[in-house]
Formats: structure tokens, C-alpha cells, sequence
């Protein structure tokens, strides 16, 4: 189980310490990954907003081709389009699904927001059925929130 409080407040020695999103986007894909043996892959996308796409910022698990999502396809692109979290018990029944491992059963997507404005999202899948729960989905948006933080603070 990930211990949210545990790694935001590592993020946030990390801030405090001068280290900036780079480093913290790739600190919290590890920590959630070694978390928990149901996080199979978990990465990072951001999104650019000139070119309306999700771009692959790192991540741990399989090698994958999606480098670059379109906003509005597959499961990551809807949650953008969507503006909210998305979690897929099943992948085989999303339609619009984009397929990185045929191991992957379930996955949950968590915006990296503040407030109305999205920066990316944090991307998880399993390969077990039906992994994610309301739970997982609130301790990774602890997670995201403390990114939204960083990320925020270095547009201005
Ligand atoms: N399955 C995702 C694509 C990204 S990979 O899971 C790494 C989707 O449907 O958007």
C-alpha cells in the first residue's frame, strides 16, 4: 500500500532542498511503483497544450510505444478530456483503449491538476483485473497534488 503522507512529505524535503518537477515527477514514479507488487507500470505524462498531446515524462515498467497520447484517446487522453480521474476495472471492455503490455488488465489514471488547470496525469497499470480502488485513486492524487504544487510554481 502506498503511504501518500510518507512520500509527499520526501517531496517536499525535496522542493525545500531546490530540487525541481524534474526530479520529483521521477522520485514519486518510483515510490509509487515499489509501492505495492499490483502497480505493474507506473509513469508520468504531461501535457502540452500547444499540440493538445500527453507526452511521456518517465516511467517504471515495461518499455512502452505511446510516447505521445493525442488528448481525447485512450484511456489517458479521455482523462484529459474528461477533466477526471479514470479508473478501468477491465481494459478489454474500453474501446477506445491503447494497448502498451497484453499483460495489462486494469489501469487508473490521476490528473496532475491545480484547480482547472491540468499539468498531466500519473498512469498506472496492472496486471491483475480490477487492481485500482477509490483508495489507490486518493492516495496517488495526494501524490499529484504535491506535483501540481512544483509544477505550478515554475510556470510562474
Ligand atoms: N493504456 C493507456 C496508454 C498508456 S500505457 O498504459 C503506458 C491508454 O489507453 O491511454
Amino acid at each position: 500500500m502506498l503511504d501518500a503522507n510518507e512520500l509527499i512529505m520526501d517531496l517536499q524535503q525535496m522542493r525545500d532542498e531546490g530540487h525541481l518537477s524534474d526530479a520529483l515527477m521521477r522520485q514519486a514514479v518510483r515510490r509509487i511503483a515499489k509501492a505495492d507488487p499490483r502497480f505493474d507500470w507506473v509513469g508520468v505524462y504531461l501535457l502540452d497544450e500547444a499540440e493538445n498531446e500527453l507526452w511521456l515524462h518517465n516511467y517504471v515498467g515495461s518499455p512502452t510505444e505511446h510516447a505521445k497520447i493525442p488528448v481525447g484517446t485512450g484511456i489517458c487522453g479521455m482523462a484529459v478530456a474528461e477533466k477526471g480521474n479514470i479508473i478501468v476495472a477491465d481494459v478489454s471492455e474500453v474501446e477506445n483503449y491503447l494497448a502498451c503490455d497484453p499483460d495489462v488488465q486494469s489501469e487508473m489514471v490521476v490528473l496532475i491538476r491545480a484547480g482547472d488547470e491540468i499539468f498531466g496525469q500519473i498512469d498506472l497499470d496492472s496486471s491483475d483485473k480490477d487492481a485500482f480502488t477509490d483508495e489507490d485513486e486518493a492516495a496517488v492524487a495526494v501524490v499529484a497534488e504535491k506535483l501540481a504544487e512544483q509544477l505550478a510554481a515554475e510556470r510562474r
